[in-house]
């Protein structure tokens, strides 16, 4: 990281932690037993959340995202940082020759991504594992995923490193994540739904007031989108990116060349 990526990183810190059930933002955060505490608490209403305060545009996102990750016909791919699984369930139903595999260091997040495959009639292979240390040696994937997790890394540049190793070469990582909103009209707007009513719903229907703050705090914080390439680009990536609804979502492709 250059010392300008720090100086970013730390100018959109939190100044004081006001309660300590809610994860640290930014890269290079001590947040990694706090995110996984918030997660497991909100598991079993995270799906209801989803579509409710993104108005199910999240579907469209995933499916955008998916093209992207399934381009060039993946033998395995592993989605990282899966949650409940929705994006390795539309890779699965897309790609049905693909084998899916999907990661989360959150069990309960997991279980209910397992019994909705199962559901489904989709065989994935839903797995345990930090994503600063996946479990699985070097160049074992064609394609590998992450929607809207690397946000909450406690590292970025050792999440990049390690996509990097467990990729193929050629292999394809596509990061599918909530830039923060962009200056003028629309971002301002977009900014105010974040920061004042999407943290208001968040805490009704999850009754964790906490992970809904955290959300656009983690969102102000995250790297811009020219910003996220040259991290990606400096692991060594081919990338380029595109704007999902006016900027609201963003996806990062990256070739390991
Ligand atoms: C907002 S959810 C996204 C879930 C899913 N990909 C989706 O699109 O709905 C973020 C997920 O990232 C996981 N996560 C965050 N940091 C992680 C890490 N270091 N290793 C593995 N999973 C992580 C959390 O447990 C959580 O399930």
């Amino acid at each position: 990281m250059t010392p300008a990526d720090s100086d970013f990183a730390a100018a959109r810190l939190r100044p004081n932690r006001p309660n300590t059930e809610i994860p640290l933002v930014g890269d290079k955060q001590d947040k990694a037993a706090d995110v996984q505490r918030m997660f497991a608490d909100i598991a079993p209403r995270y799906d209801l959340l989803n579509r409710v305060l993104s108005l199910g545009v999240d579907k469209s996102w995933r499916r955008a995202a998916a093209s992207e990750a399934l381009l060039l016909r993946p033998a395995r791919l592993l989605d990282v940082a899966t949650g409940t699984g929705d994006f390795a369930l539309e890779l699965k139903r897309r790609s049905p020759h693909t084998e899916v595999i999907a990661s989360d260091f959150v069990p309960q997040m997991l279980e209910i991504g397992r019994k909705k495959a199962g559901s489904q009639h989709l065989e994935i292979h839903f797995e345990e594992g930090d994503a600063l240390h996946l479990p699985y040696p070097d160049a074992s994937f064609e394609s590998l995923t992450c929607a809207f997790g690397f946000r909450n890394f406690a590292d970025y540049q050792r999440g990049l490193a390690e996509f990097w190793r467990v990729l193929k070469p050629g292999g394809r990582l596509v990061i599918l994540e909530f830039p923060p909103p962009a200056e003028g009209l629309f971002g301002s707007a977009f900014r105010f739904y974040f920061q004042h009513i999407l943290p208001r719903i968040g805490a009704v229907v999850s009754g964790n007031g906490g992970a809904y703050t955290y959300l656009p705090e983690s969102v102000l914080a995250f790297p811009d989108p020219p910003h996220l390439a040259r991290l990606m680009h400096a692991t060594g990536f081919r990338v380029h990116y595109r704007l999902l609804s006016g900027g609201i979502a963003a996806i990062h492709v990256g070739t390991k060349s």
